[in-house]
């Protein structure tokens, strides 16, 4: 348009409004996968206003770069790059606090989670009255075929017992793949542990009401390129999940982990004595102390397996740490007897002496060996 000889230029700049679905895709290592998946999404999600999020933990194999490029000239395609990150569930939560959408899918990289169940997903959110659809082996008309062996085995096992643990009858519970209304996240954002990569279980156990779900059936697929990144570490991030949710208002994990592992320290040392005493024929004390030191080797193993899994010890900071634990642990008993002794010549009875006794003696161990032997600050 010219007016008086000067012409005037219009930047056509349109504006959107926010997408009705947002799909969070945690990556680890996933370049090859990311341009299948988006051509994918495109195809299976025409008609619906969507975009997809990749959440990276600044992957080697530069993921985030991948999304980028693709992202150029899509602006559907979204990245968070995660700096010395690390996790499934804290990269998903992240990438569910970067939307502005209704509804939020949840789903992986490797393109085992079938896309063309996200029309049926988002369909049934809009007009049900449903808080969550979850993508599921496990209903009629599912599959999980693709997970093989003792993959598939644990896999159900670990569903069934944490099913059992939390009270929720979901059949999938590990399922990584469902969508969701944004305020459902909103609601609990703030109680979710976001360790491990059971997201799922962890929206799940944190709402502050019971959700009403669907369980809609698909077949598991083979990953389309790579590699897992969930190995025997999953089983146990699972396990301190499952405890942080039924016991984190009382205790932090590592504590409650700790008391458990103490308890079967008891039973260990139960087994060790009776074992000494009836077949060696060795004399009480002597008995007493081997079962001691065996008790306090294998809680300083099964600690070190689960409630400082993170932190592992192995090779030679293994023994260097079995010998703290075990000076530790030395010094905790004989703080215990003390401050029992103490209490029972000062007329408390033999009960509560004792037990402030533990109490000490406990404290002290998971003080002390929190700090020297595992170095957690
Ligand atoms: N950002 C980020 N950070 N992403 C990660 C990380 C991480 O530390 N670890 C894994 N991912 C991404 C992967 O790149 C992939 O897109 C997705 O999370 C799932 O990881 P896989 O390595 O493919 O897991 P899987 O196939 O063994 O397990 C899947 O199935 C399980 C059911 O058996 C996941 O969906 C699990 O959540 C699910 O329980
Ligand atoms: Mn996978």
């Amino acid at each position: 348009m010219t007016v008086t000889g000067i012409s005037i230029l219009t930047v056509n700049v349109s504006i959107h409004s926010s997408p009705e679905l947002t799909i969070v895709v945690p990556t680890y290592n996933e370049r090859d996968n990311i341009g299948e998946l988006v051509s994918r999404l495109d195809l299976t999600l025409a008609g619906i206003h969507w975009e997809v999020i990749f959440v990276d933990d600044d992957s080697g194999d530069k993921t985030a770069d991948r999304v980028r490029e693709i992202g150029s000239s899509d602006s559907r395609v979204r990245c968070i790059q995660r700096i010395g990150r690390r996790g499934l569930s804290s990269a998903v939560i992240e990438g569910m606090m970067a939307t502005n959408s209704t509804f939020i899918a949840v789903m992986d990289a490797d393109l085992q989670h079938d896309e063309s169940l996200l029309p049926k997903m988002l369909s049934v959110l809009r007009t049900d009255d449903v808080d969550l659809v979850i993508g599921s082996r496990l209903v009629a008309g599912g599959d999980n075929k693709s997970l093989q062996g003792l993959r598939h085995w644990s896999s159900e096992f670990s569903s069934k017992l944490a099913r059992w643990i939390l009270k929720i009858e979901v059949r999938d519970l590990m399922s990584g793949y469902f969508m969701l209304r944004s305020e459902v996240v909103a609601e609990s954002v703030r109680k979710l542990s976001g360790v491990g990569f059971k997201i799922l279980l962890d929206v799940l156990a944190s709402s502050p009401r019971d959700l009403k779900y669907v369980e809609l059936p698909y077949r598991f697929r083979s990953r389309h390129s790579g590699d897992s990144k969930l190995d025997s570490n999953a089983a146990v991030a699972l396990a301190m999940t499952l405890i942080d949710k039924k016991l984190g208002w009382l205790l932090p994990p590592r504590v409650s982990a700790f008391l458990f592992v103490g308890g079967s320290g008891v039973i260990v040392h139960f087994a060790a004595l009776t074992v000494l005493l009836k077949l060696s024929g060795l004399s009480f004390v002597l008995s007493q102390t081997i079962a001691t030191l065996v008790a306090m080797t294998s809680n300083y193993i099964i600690n070190n397996l689960f409630t400082y899994r993170d932190v592992r010890l192995r090779g030679w900071n293994w023994l260097t740490g079995w010998v703290s634990f075990t000076l530790a642990c030395g010094f905790g008993a004989v703080a215990n007897v003390g401050v029992a002794s103490t209490l029972f010549r000062e007329d408390f009875s033999w009960g509560i002496s004792a037990f402030a006794g533990i109490l000490v003696g406990t404290s002290w161990n998971y003080g002390v060996t929190r700090l020297y032997t595992w170095r957690v600050r």
